[in-house]
Formats: C-alpha cells, sequence, structure tokens
C-alpha cells in the first residue's frame, strides 16, 4: 500500500492526484538495475558495520539477485502504487526476502543518496555507450577523407567560394569537433566519478557505515566530500546535457551541409538509399532524411539543456522534489544520440561524392585571389599593395567574363610590375593547395599527416 515508505507519521494514504503527480515509474524504470546494485552495495557495508548479520546478509544478496533477474525478465515490474523505482525495489525485496530481512536494507539510507547516485551510474554507462557511437561519426569521416585524400573543394566563408581546400581537410574539421565532444565526455567523467550513497538524506549517517567501501563497490574512485552536495547537485546532469546539445549541434552542422551538397545546385555528393527516403508523390525524390531528422535533434537537445537549467535555477539546497523532474530531459538526450547517432555514421560512410564536381568549382568565384596577394607578398611587396593589385585582376576579369588564369603575362604586367609571369604557378588549384603548408593548413602532405594524427586520436579515445 501507498504508506510502505511513511507510514508512521500518517493517519491515510495520499490522494489518487498527488500519487498520479508524484509517480515516476514510467520514466526512472530505468534506474533499476543500478538501484540493486546500490542495494548490494549498502547491504555489505551495514553487515561490515554489524547491522545485518551473515545470514540475514546472505538472504538479503540473493533476493537482490532474484529481483534483478525478475526485473530483466520483466516477471518483476512496477505495481500501479509504486511511487518510484526505489519504493518498487523495496517492495520487491521485502515479497522475495521477506518482511524482516528486507525492512532492514533501508537503514542509513535515503531515496535522496540512492538516486544521485545511481543517476551518476546510469549517465557514466551511457556517456561511454555515446561516445563510442559519436567515434563511429569520427570513422566515417576519417574514412572518407583517407577514400578521397588529394580531391580539391571551394571552401567557403560566408557561404560564398573562398579559398579552395582539400575535401579531406573539410571533413576533418568536422571529425576534430567530433574529438573533442568525446574529450568533454571523458574530463566529464572524471567529476561524475564521485558517489552520494552515504550521504543519507542530506546529513550523513550515524550508522557507521563506509561509503568509500560503497564507492568502490559500484565502480566510483572515491565518495563525496559533502553530503549536502552529493545529495542536492545536479550540476553532473546539467553538463551531460550541454556535451549531448554540443554533440547534437556539431552533427547538425554536418547534417546542414549534406543537405546542400545533396541538392542538384551543388551536385556535391549521392546519399545511398539505404540512407535516404522517398516520396510518397513525387517518384523522382530522394530526400535527406537522416540530415534532417539530426538537424532537427539539435533543437530538441538544446531544449533538453535548457529544460533542466530552469529546474535548477535558484533551487535551495539540499534536495527538494523538484530535482525528480531532472530524469526525463537527459534521458531524452541520451535516448535521441543512441537513435540518431547509428543513422547519422551509416549515412556519412556511404555518401558517394562527386570528385568531378567538386575540382571543377574549387577555383570558381576568383577563389584564387589570395594566392596572387600573398604571392606578391612573397616577392617582397607590401600586403596592402598586394590586397589591391589581385583585386584589380579580379575586376578585369569580372569585366571581361574570364578567370584569372586566362590573364596573359602582358595582361598582368598591365595591371601591376609586380606580377612577373612567375605568379602563374599559384593560380591553379594544386599550386594553391600546396603552398598552405603550415601546420594546420590544407597542403596535401600536411592533410595526410592530419589525418593519422585524427585517426590516431580516435583509437586512443
Ligand atoms: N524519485 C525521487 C527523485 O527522482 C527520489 C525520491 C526522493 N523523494 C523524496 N521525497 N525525498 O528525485
Amino acid at each position: 500500500d501507498r504508506l510502505s515508505l511513511w507510514g508512521g507519521r500518517f493517519a491515510g494514504g495520499p490522494a489518487d492526484a498527488l500519487a498520479a503527480l508524484s509517480k515516476s515509474t514510467h520514466f526512472d524504470w530505468r534506474l533499476a538495475p543500478y538501484d540493486i546494485a546500490g542495494s548490494r552495495a549498502h547491504a555489505k557495508v551495514l553487515h561490515g558495520a554489524g547491522l545485518l548479520d551473515a545470514d540475514a546478509l546472505r538472504q538479503m544478496l540473493s533476493a537482490l539477485d532474484q529481483l534483478l533477474a525478475d526485473v530483466r525478465s520483466e516477471a518483476f515490474t512496477s505495481a500501479p502504487d509504486d511511487e518510484d523505482v526505489h519504493t518498487a525495489l523495496e517492495r520487491g525485496l521485502i515479497e522475495r526476502a521477506g518482511a524482516d530481512v528486507g525492512g532492514r536494507l533501508r537503514a542509513g539510507r535515503s531515496r535522496n543518496d540512492q538516486v544521485a547516485t545511481l543517476f551518476r551510474m546510469y549517465l557514466r554507462d551511457h556517456a561511454r555507450a555515446v561516445s563510442a557511437l559519436v567515434l563511429d561519426v569520427v570513422d566515417a569521416l576519417v574514412l572518407q577523407a583517407r577514400t578521397h585524400l588529394g580531391v580539391a573543394m571551394p571552401g567557403r566563408t560566408h557561404m560564398q567560394h573562398a579559398q579552395p581546400v582539400l575535401l579531406s581537410h573539410h571533413l576533418l574539421a568536422h571529425a576534430w569537433a567530433l574529438l573533442r565532444d568525446v574529450q568533454r565526455w571523458q574530463d566529464w567523467d572524471r567529476r561524475t566519478d564521485e558517489s552520494p550513497y552515504g550521504s543519507g538524506a542530506l546529513a550523513g549517517s550515524s550508522l557507521g557505515l563506509d561509503p568509500e567501501a560503497v564507492a568502490h563497490d559500484l565502480g566510483f574512485s572515491r565518495a563525496t566530500a559533502n553530503s549536502i552536495d552529493g545529495t542536492a547537485s545536479r550540476d553532473f546532469v546539467a553538463e551531460f546535457c550541454f556535451i549531448s546539445a554540443m554533440t547534437a549541434v556539431d552533427i547538425s552542422r554536418i547534417a546542414e551541409e549534406t543537405i546542400l551538397w545533396a541538392t542538384k545546385e551543388f551536385g556535391f555528393v549521392t546519399l545511398d538509399d539505404s540512407y535516404s527516403t522517398g516520396s510518397s508523390i513525387m517518384p523522382q525524390k530522394k530526400n535527406p532524411d537522416v540530415a534532417e531528422l539530426a538537424r532537427g535533434k539539435a533543437g530538441r537537445l538544446i531544449g533538453d539543456l535548457s529544460g533542466l537549467m530552469a529546474t535548477l535555477k535558484a533551487l535551495p539546497l539540499a534536495y527538494n522534489r523538484d530535482l525528480q523532474e531532472d530524469k526525463e530531459p537527459v534521458f531524452d538526450a541520451v535516448d535521441t544520440l543512441e537513435v540518431l547517432l547509428p543513422a547519422f555514421s551509416g549515412m556519412v560512410a556511404t555518401l558517394t561524392f562527386h570528385p568531378e564536381r567538386l575540382e571543377e568549382l574549387a577555383p570558381q568565384g576568383f577563389s584564387l585571389a589570395t594566392d596572387i596577394a600573398e604571392w606578391l607578398v612573397r616577392q617582397g611587396v607590401p600586403f596592402r599593395v598586394a590586397h589591391e593589385v589581385a583585386g584589380a585582376c579580379v575586376r578585369e576579369c569580372e569585366e571581361r567574363g574570364v578567370e584569372l588564369w586566362d590573364l596573359t603575362d602582358d595582361d598582368l604586367q598591365r595591371i601591376s610590375k609586380h606580377l612577373t609571369p612567375g605568379v602563374h604557378d599559384v593560380l591553379s588549384v594544386p599550386g594553391s593547395l600546396a603552398s598552405r603548408d603550415a601546420v594546420g593548413g590544407t597542403a596535401p602532405a600536411r592533410v595526410a599527416e592530419q589525418l593519422e594524427l585524427a585517426a590516431a586520436e580516435a583509437r586512443q579515445a
């Protein structure tokens, strides 16, 4: 019955409307295996503190094992009167171990320190799972970059042709951003690697329990230093939501480009049939739905982060029931990424690039003008003058409807005495690319090195 956790002080049970509002089993059930692991660890420290004899410990542990098996097989599920996963599992334990043994487990713990611990355990597992899926996207980008090493494309700023770059250089730019997201999860894990179990409701326990032992049992390096902080802080959830949102935003930038690149106007890529959809009315359509859903879901993950931050804002210490609202946003973030990322890495890995089209457009829009200016600087001309001269070349070409490389030696001399025939060396895409050969540049040799660096980071992550 609903009185089971706090019957003593109350004359009657909660109103149906309160029970309905309070209930969280429909979303916190996924914490059940972690709750049982926490209970096992707690039973052992109760035994260590002399509060549970060896026999009772054995019965308790075997009942918890049975309960876990029953949760897994769904022989045990939540009942209408269970408020949350913790209540339900206590009921399940008592059903299996009897009220005398089962009723001893709650000593020295509260759902406040329980949930704060289980939530960390769940998120640490999923941080690892999501990171692995992000690394699959990185692998797909690295694979494409490796396959197309040497292919030039128009690099853009403001969406306008800017300078030619290697396609691999562009793809690896996305890979680096995602590798940083993976690093963020690793950094986050170091901060989240502490267990609040033993904090009780807020003040700690008087029963001689050993929070460090529970922490180690549950895979944490240490117990939290402050029981109030341990039970009331949720910055680890907010940070998880931020990293999720950042990852989705990084993915959305690849998504947006894929959508553009797959248009007739760009013609840079063709989507694989298995990662595109058709139209129910237009027979010719092949739609980039994976990329569009990725773009859309980035907004949803930003919403998860903002919603959680709004819940946490100005919340006084210590635990407040508002904190029950911390779970759905981050569970949504986890579920969204775990369904999105496999589709996204599949889409990227199966993109067919069209090198002829990319290379044809690479030098267009006078994207070699900067190369003229920098060539002049290498001849000792001040950049201010060099910029003007290169600009004059563009104007001349625009008026005559020709390209920069169509200018003859005479044309060039007329524009500026500094423009000797040597400038032709950089008036080609390969010349331009090769000249950008400092670390981080788009020269083929540099990009080949960068590719190995990114691949190695992905392997080690
Ligand atoms: N279900 C709650 C939560 O997720 C934990 C229970 C704490 N409830 C309480 N009344 N102290 O935050």
